[in-house]
Order: structure tokens, then sequence, then C-alpha cells
């Protein structure tokens, strides 16, 4: 058997479907046993609860051969760090209590940093306390950032006809589908082959920037003069406050937007066989735009 955190989301939901279909048993974890229904109609055992409540997850994770991790939050959330720690600190407590000795964990591109890398920080915080463990094998897998972080600014298109963010135009991001960082943890997951703590990034199918995914977004959509406007930093976060994050947050990201620009926030690896995967921006696009 093999627990899933986040059985609902991007990368969970699919972790568990491909498990179920490769004929392993899957714990599928969330906080609505409403939302995980679906999941448990097609032959899943869920087990509905708070990812901050490391009894809960004690449960869940035991007798798991191995489990998948990863940090939710929302974007509204007033203290980042301190909501980011509470889940993390429950993750590793409900490793040690149930003694599950494999995971996989959901990280970042820039987890090696503590600070200027905005969000990811948590992440850092995350793999020194799971690095902490004795004897599990872990892997923790640094995903680029996500293509489907750009799914707003299709309401920013409609709304304002551009796309805008505070990376600068040209600067080349690792950006990735997180169907490929799913695919990624299913292979290790039914794999089970790796021995201590091993890195691994994700860096997605090439290198792109805000303007080529612009320039792509806007030729699906029929609008092929679509502009990408660079914010600055205070701007960047005072439109994210607009969308409902909260201060806190809004400022991390405009922090990771600085890091990306200067070149802070990369890949440690370069790019190389092993950590480019196959989802191309335009084939998301096409996917979720049609
Ligand atoms: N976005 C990026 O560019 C990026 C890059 C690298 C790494 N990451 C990492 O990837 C993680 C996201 O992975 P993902 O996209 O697979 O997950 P996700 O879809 O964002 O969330 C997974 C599940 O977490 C639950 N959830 C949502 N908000 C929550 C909250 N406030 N408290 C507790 N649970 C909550 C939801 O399930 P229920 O509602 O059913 O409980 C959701 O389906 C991030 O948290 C980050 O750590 C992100």
């Amino acid at each position: 058997m093999i627990t899933v955190m986040g059985a609902t989301g991007h990368t969970g939901k699919r972790i568990v479907e491909q498990l179920l279909q490769a004929g392993e048993r899957v714990r599928a974890l969330g906080r609505s046993a409403e939302r995980l229904a679906e999941l448990q109609r097609a032959g899943v055992e869920v087990l509905a609860g708070e990812p901050n409540d490391a009894a809960y997850l004690a449960e869940a994770f035991r007798g798991a051969k191995a489990v998948y991790t990863l940090l939710p939050y929302d974007p509204s959330v007033a203290d980042y760090m301190a909501q980011q720690a509470a889940v993390g600190e429950a993750v590793v407590q409900a490793i040690r209590d149930s003694g599950v000795r494999r995971v996989v964990a959901l990280s970042s591109v820039g987890a090696e940093l503590a600070s200027g890398n905005g969000p990811i920080a948590s992440m850092h915080e995350q793999e020194l306390r799971l690095r902490d463990l004795p004897g599990i094998d872990l892997l923790i897998l640094r995903a680029g950032a996500f293509f489907e972080n750009l799914l707003p600014a299709l309401y920013m298109i409609e709304e304002h006809g551009l796309v805008a963010d505070g990376v600068g135009p040209d600067v080349p991001v690792p950006m990735i589908a997180s169907k490929d960082i799913a695919d990624a943890a299913i292979a290790a997951l039914l794999a089970r082959d790796w021995q201590g703590v091993q890195v691994r990034e994700l860096l997605g199918q090439r290198d792109i920037s805000y303007a080529e995914c612009t320039r792509i977004l806007g030729e699906r959509l029929g609008r092929p003069e679509l502009p990408y406007v660079q914010l600055p930093y205070e701007e960047m976060a005072g439109g994210l406050q607009e969308a409902g994050f909260s201060a806190d947050l809004a400022g991390r990201y405009a922090e990771l937007a600085r890091g990306i620009n200067e070149g802070t926030v990369k890949s440690l690896e370069g790019r190389r066989p092993g950590n480019t995967t196959a989802t191309s921006f335009e084939d998301f696009v096409a996917e979720v735009v049609g």
C-alpha cells in the first residue's frame, strides 16, 4: 500500500490514479471525504483529515511501503511560513511515528537556499526536517515552476488584455507540467529502488521565458499581439493581493521573481536528459485552452 497526500490536487490525483492502474493498493489523503469520494469509488482507500494533524497522518502512513508528501497552502494564508512549518512538522512526526521507511517529497528548484527564494523557503526548511530523520530512504523532487501557475493569466488576458508578472520577459525559467512531476513520483513510488537521501530536479521540457509563454498563449487564443508586461516588484505584490493573496505571500512571490531575475533561484544540476520531462508548454496550453 502507498499513501498519497494532496490526493485531490494537481500531482496527487494523477499519482493515485496511476498507482491504482498499476495494481497498487493506494491510500488517498485530503481534507474532505466528499472531494475524495470519486477516488473511493474507483477503489482507493481514502482518509480525510487536516495535513497539520500528526496523529491523522501517522495513521494514514502506517503500513505504507512508501508515502508521497507535499506542503499545501491557501494563497490567503496570513503567516505562510508558520502554516508551512505546522504541516511540515506534522509530516515528519507522522513519518517517525508510523515507521514508514520510504518517502517521496515534493520540493522545488531553489530549495537549497534558506532565503531570497520567496515561498520556496518553506521547502528548504522541510528538506532539512526530512533529512534529519534517521533510517529513511528519501527522494526529494525539486520541481521547476508549474505551468499551472500561468492559468490565472487567462483571467488577466480576459480582463486586461495582457500577461503581467515580476519576472523579466526574456529570463529563461525551468517550467514544468504538474503531470510530469506526478509521473516522476509514480515511477519512483513503483520502483522503490533508491537508497538514503536523493535529490532529483525536474525541469520541464525546456527553459521558457514569460515572453515566450505569452506568445504561445496569445497564438492559441487568437491574440498574437498579446503583450507581456514586467511589473515592478511592489506592483506585482499589490496585484497578487488584489487577487486574494495575503500580504505575506504576495511579498514572497515578489521576492521569488527577484531571485529568478537575479539568477539566484535556478537549477543546481543544469539541464540534462535525466531532469528534462516530456510535456511542452505548447502541449499544456493546447490541453487547457483547447
Ligand atoms: N506551484 C509551483 O510552481 C511549485 C513549484 C515547486 C513546488 N511546488 C510545491 O508543490 C505543492 C503543490 O503541489 P500540487 O499542485 O500537487 O498540490 P495542490 O493541487 O496545490 O494541493 C493539493 C491538495 O492540498 C489540499 N489543500 C489545498 N489548500 C490547502 C490548505 N490551505 N491546507 C491544507 N490542504 C490544502 C487540497 O486538497 P483538499 O481540498 O481535498 O484537502 C489540494 O487538492 C506546493 O504546495 C509547493 O509546495 C509548487
